[in-house]
């Protein structure tokens, strides 16, 4: 299979040819290597294995001879080149990172340790767009999809804590540099154990109002938080906060919408996006039968038992960064009554977030 990679330079696309290159996915395909920059060059070697020469991604003659294409080029990209391509006549399988598609009827939301029936019944229909669902979705259902399939889920809200990474590359070292900044203005006083900490809290405040960049994320986000991700819409959501009902039932294809939402934050994390979720389930159930549900609905299912020292120590962006677990804990009824329970679900934004559910879509086309 010819498969062609667009934006395997960018942040998503490198974790990608990571993992597709631990995993030897190389091994099964033709790799050609789409530029947008620098037609001619050579080409990179992932797997060992040499693809020639960079071709011109804007090229749709060029796009056309592939069998399937993963693009992690972002969202103008596919608006502007996957209309040109499909009107050409090209039939090959899209894969893609950007959210342009996703919503479209034609298009499956990939997430196969959740939907691999909607995608085999997708692939049976003759379905050629893959498209990696939003991240924060993508991890809520790789977290606790198992009571979502369940049929159990009456509705859920869904409080998030996304990571730097959620917003790009400039945007985690926006945060960094944030860091330091605020750092440098106390580093003296820090050393001085004798220095006041309301002084100190002074002058960081000081400093985060009006030194600390915010350029990318549009207010200071080093030692402070930011209830806003995304577009505004009409009803009051942030884009990222409609994404949640919308990707969910996708996702799911469930028949009776199950009603998602809540309010999405940005947080100072780097690459682990969290949520803390109330469900309302549809019966009373023991929490060990709700545990036994949870922790059998994936394979990267990291179920932490509500207790103080495994949650902190195990359910924490320090934890989980760069692994494909998924950390599942502080389960628990809530006093609203016995159907309410309360969830904590953790995972790393760029790998089960983006990258990873395009790769495995891209074995599924292989099997
Ligand atoms: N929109 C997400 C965020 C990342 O800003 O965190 C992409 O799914």
């Amino acid at each position: 299979m010819k498969v062609g990679l667009v934006g395997w330079r960018g942040m998503v696309g490198s974790v990608l040819m990571q993992r597709m290159s631990t995993e030897k996915d190389f091994d099964h395909i033709d790799p050609v290597y789409f530029t947008t920059s620098s037609p001619g060059s050579i080409a990179p070697h992932f797997g060992d294995k040499d693809a020639g020469v960079l071709q011109d991604a804007h090229s749709i003659d060029a796009l056309k001879a592939m069998d399937t294409i993963i693009s992690c080029q972002g969202g103008d990209y596919t608006s502007e080149i996957f209309p040109k391509l499909r009107e050409a006549g090209w039939d090959g399988y899209w894969i893609d990172a950007a959210s342009t598609l996703r919503m479209e009827d034609d298009a499956v939301i990939v997430l196969d340790p959740v939907n691999d029936d909607l995608i085999d019944a997708a692939l049976d229909k003759g379905v050629k767009n893959f498209i990696g669902g939003n991240c924060t979705n993508s991890i809520l259902l790789m977290g606790v999809g198992g009571l979502f399939k369940a049929g159990l889920v009456d509705w859920v809200t869904s409080m998030t804590y996304q990571a730097a990474s959620g917003g790009g590359a400039n945007h985690m070292r926006e945060l960094l540099r944030g860091m330091g900044v605020i750092h440098d203005a106390v580093s003296e006083e820090l050393d001085t154990p004798s220095s006041a900490i309301l002084a100190i809290d002074r002058k960081v405040s000081n400093t985060i109002r009006n030194d600390v960049p915010r350029e990318f994320f549009g207010a200071p986000l080093a030692g402070g938080l930011i209830p806003w991700i995304d577009k505004q819409l009409d009803n009051g959501q942030t884009k990222e906060e409609w994404k949640g009902q919308a990707e969910v039932n996708k996702i799911l294809g469930t028949s009776a919408t199950v009603p998602v939402d809540g309010l999405c934050v940005r947080i100072g994390a780097m690459r682990c996006h969290s949520l803390a979720l109330t469900l309302k389930l549809k019966k009373d159930l023991p929490l060990e039968e709700i545990e036994q549900i949870i922790r059998a609905g994936n394979d990267w299912v990291k179920w932490v038992p509500n207790d103080r020292d495994e949650t902190v120590a195990e359910l924490t962006p320090a934890a989980i960064t760069g692994t494909l677990q998924i950390g599942v804990g502080r389960v628990r009824k809530l006093n609203m009554g016995p159907e309410y329970v309360s969830a904590f679900v953790i995972g790393d934004q760029l790998l089960w977030g983006a990258a990873e559910p395009l790769r495995r879509m891209l074995r599924i086309l292989l099997a």
